[in-house]
């Protein structure tokens, strides 16, 4: 008789027993899987904890200080806020292909990572947000490696912590139903998936200040009115991207040469799999013709009609 009463029970008894007096290191995300591990070990070790947030520069617009403002200033964790923006941009400044700028994202998000944490004495945890579909989808040894996730192992071998991932025998769901159960509030544990690399994959191609900029802009707008209409609930992921595109348009008496903008949003239960979503016609004339007035430099707005398989839920 498996209950999330037990589960918080049972985890917060083996993390206490795993960690004893010493310190635990945790990198937050931003997303909901390393906050709710944040608040659960905070629950468990309370002042043993301390939090990395780093800021690459690729969160979503607000995103950052909202977790300030939570995790911080509501449930007391310990965190060091590191501006990683520069140095993060630098780093992928011509990069174009995918994998690589995961595998950039990944390694500078450790190097920044591990900095800071050589500033901190006497830790020898460290946590991660961990969940099941995740162990799953880096493939072990019997899955295939779709796409490599940067918060699955790829640690530095003179990095010598041993690994807390109470999350890890939990989906999703599970992972948000204990976030609730441990009072977080809704708007952080109904939080949709956020992919480690940020927006650096939903600006396909190079990313540029500019480009992010405009991701960054059309996705609040997107964010603002899948919940106006009420359905940020039932879509599992919806978010802007910024295809390589420029297309010609009119605007006013002028002709316009600009970016367009694909929109994502997908149904789901795991991220496994997954179906656009039927969002109706009103709501995403809406969402265009706001993205098309309130974001410079965009002329276009587009609809991903593709499920998973065969495509993605991210566009790289
Ligand atoms: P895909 O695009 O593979 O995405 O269908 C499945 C789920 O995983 C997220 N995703 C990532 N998460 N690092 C992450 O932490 C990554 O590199 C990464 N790539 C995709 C994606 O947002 C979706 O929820």
């Amino acid at each position: 008789n498996w209950s999330m009463d037990d589960f918080i029970d049972l985890q917060i008894e083996h993390i206490r027993e795993t960690v004893g007096n010493k310190r635990v290191l945790l990198g937050l995300s931003g997303g909901v899987d390393s906050s709710v591990v944040g608040v659960l070990l905070h629950k468990a070790i309370g002042t043993q904890l301390t939090s990395i947030f780093v800021d690459h520069g690729l969160l979503r617009k607000g995103e950052a200080d909202q977790v300030m403002a939570s995790l911080e200033g509501k449930f007391g964790l310990n965190i060091v806020k590191v501006d990683a923006q520069d140095r993060f941009l630098n780093k992928l400044a011509g990069v174009t292909e995918p994998e690589k700028k995961r595998k950039i994202i990944g390694n500078e998000f450790i190097q920044v990572f591990n900095d800071e944490a050589q500033k901190l004495d006497g830790i020898d945890f460290l946590a991660q947000g961990t969940l099941y579909t995740d162990v799953i989808e880096s493939g072990t040894d019997t899955a295939q490696t779709i796409k490599s996730h940067h918060n699955v192992g790829g640690l530095p071998e003179d990095m010598k912590f041993q690994l807390i991932e109470p999350l890890r025998s939990l989906f999703k769901d599970e992972a948000r139903e204990l976030g609730e159960k441990l009072g977080m509030p809704s708007d952080l544990v109904w939080r949709q998936p956020f992919p480690g690399p940020g927006l650096g994959i939903r600006v396909l191609g190079e990313i540029t200040p500019e480009k992010l900029q405009i991701v960054r802009d059309s996705d609040l707008i997107l964010r603002e009115e899948i919940k106006k209409a009420g359905f940020d609930r039932d879509i599992w992921q919806y978010f802007t991207v910024l295809p390589n595109i420029k297309s010609v348009g009119v605007m006013g008496d002028g002709r316009t040469y600009d970016y367009a903008v694909g929109i994502r949003a997908v149904t789901s239960i795991d991220g496994m799999t997954a179906d656009f979503a039927r969002i109706p016609w009103d709501v995403l004339q809406e969402i265009s013709v706001r993205i098309v007035n309130e974001v410079d430099h965009v002329n276009r707005i587009l609809y991903d009609v593709t499920s998973k398989p065969p495509s993605t839920i991210e566009w790289e």
